[in-house]
């Protein structure tokens, strides 16, 4: 609802829902008899929809509906601050781009898509199950991942790759009251099925989410030319980083089944689409991990559970920490994000809340960039 500023100053929000009013009086006035005559053309949905939502009748046929009409008391204001308004022209670009937001916002409140939603804006995940791999330590984003849905209420179990890294992991774990810390070596199918085991055990034979965080390619291979990479290594890479979801995503079904759905998420790069300096083998492992995200969403999605991917633009890490030229290209990467600003392992965490909660409940096999939108930049400014 439009309110004038007290004492006869116009805020800047108020300015732009008057300069909307008005607008939307215009058009009416000049268009009232035109309505009939002149077709809506390309958007028949989306108009159908927003006469539905404001519940104005329609006439004429699908292309040639009625916009419903403004609020008596909204026009009489409208009309009433023109000049006021017309004085605020000289504003300068700010105001004006202040304005079209509020104008877009005022545009999607008369579709009354803001009284529709009904769901949480937060997600909630208390009661729910999950399975974490890939913490190594406090900087992992698999550490933020987990903090994220600790903080949202879920219960967590997590693994660790070996006893070197074991201390540190568990006392991570303590702090969000893990019921389950255990080693997991990616590698083996047996480790892979006992710890998904233990982890139904502990949660009453339901599983809710499994978080994917894990990779490893030797350090010879993040070097140098992507061609050199012997038989073996590039097997263990993609061991590693790729089949590795296949086998933990077969595990966890039966336990997602039973809670009636769930949902799978993996960490991936760029590079599995893009040639990037000294991500040689990695980026073909991506490239499968990121295929089989889609096989596995194709397979489970009958069962409920949805398999997603997130792309991240350079965290410092311990993993990222083995590829050779990381940090110039960390720099270099807000120079050319739109954004311009790194990411932070924060970033990825909030993302993955979207994608574990029912706020994607839609939304399987895709790969989603949290990178400040780098990946759609064809061509550096170089500004
Ligand atoms: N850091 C980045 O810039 C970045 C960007 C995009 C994607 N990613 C991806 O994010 C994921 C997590 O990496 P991170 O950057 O948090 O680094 P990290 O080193 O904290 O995590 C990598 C994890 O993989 C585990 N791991 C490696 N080999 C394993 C094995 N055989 N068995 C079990 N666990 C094993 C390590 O123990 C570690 O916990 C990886 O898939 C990585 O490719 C990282």
């Amino acid at each position: 609802m439009l309110e004038l500023g007290r004492g006869g100053a116009l805020g800047a929000r108020e300015l732009g829902e008057i300069e909307v009013l008005a607008r939307a009086v215009d058009v009416q006035a000049r268009g009232a008899d035109r309505a009939e005559e002149v077709p809506v053309v390309g958007s028949e949905g989306r108009e159908a929809q927003a006469d539905e939502d404001s519940q104005a009748p329609a006439r004429g046929g699908r292309g040639n509906l009625q916009r419903p009409r403004a609020h008596p008391r909204q026009a009489e204001l409208a009309v009433a601050a023109a000049d006021r308004l017309q004085g605020c022209r000289r504003c300068g670009g700010e105001d004006q781009r202040r304005s079209k937001r509020k104008k877009n916002d005022a545009a999607q409140a008369s579709q009354g898509s803001r009284e529709t939603v009904n769901s949480p804006a937060v997600a909630d995940f208390a009661g729910k199950r999950g399975l974490v791999l890939g913490v190594a330590n406090k900087r992992s984003i698999a550490w933020a991942i987990a903090k994220r849905l600790a903080d949202g209420g879920a219960q967590l179990a997590f693994t660790y790759q070996g006893e070197r890294i074991e201390a540190g992991v568990r006392e991570l774990c303590g702090t969000v009251d893990s019921p389950l810390v255990t080693v997991c070596d990616v590698r083996s199918d047996d480790d892979i099925e006992r710890v998904v085991a233990e982890a139904g055990e502990i949660f009453g034979g339901e599983l809710d989410l499994l978080v994917h965080s894990v990779a490893f390619a030797a350090a010879e291979d993040l070097e140098g030319r992507f061609t050199d990479t012997p038989r073996d290594r590039f097997w263990m890479a993609l061991d590693v980083s790729a089949y590795s979801l296949v086998a933990a995503a077969r595990a966890a079904e039966p336990l997602m089944e039973a809670a009636g759905g769930g949902s799978i998420l993996t960490m991936t790069y760029l590079g599995g689409v893009r040639a990037v300096p000294h991500y040689n083998v990695m980026g073909v492992a991506k490239a499968a991990l990121e295929a089989s995200v889609r096989y596995l969403a194709a397979d489970l999605g009958p069962d409920g559970v949805r398999v997603n991917a997130i792309s991240a633009g350079p965290v410092r890490t311990l993993a990222a920490a083995g590829i050779a030229g990381f940090k110039g290209m960390y720099r270099g990467f807000a120079e050319v994000a739109p954004l311009r600003a790194n990411i932070s392992p924060e970033d990825v965490g909030k993302t993955a809340l979207y994608l574990a909660s029912d706020l994607s409940s839609a939304v399987t096999g895709e790969t989603l960039y949290v990178d400040g939108g780098f990946n759609i930049v064809g061509v550096p400014t170089g500004d």
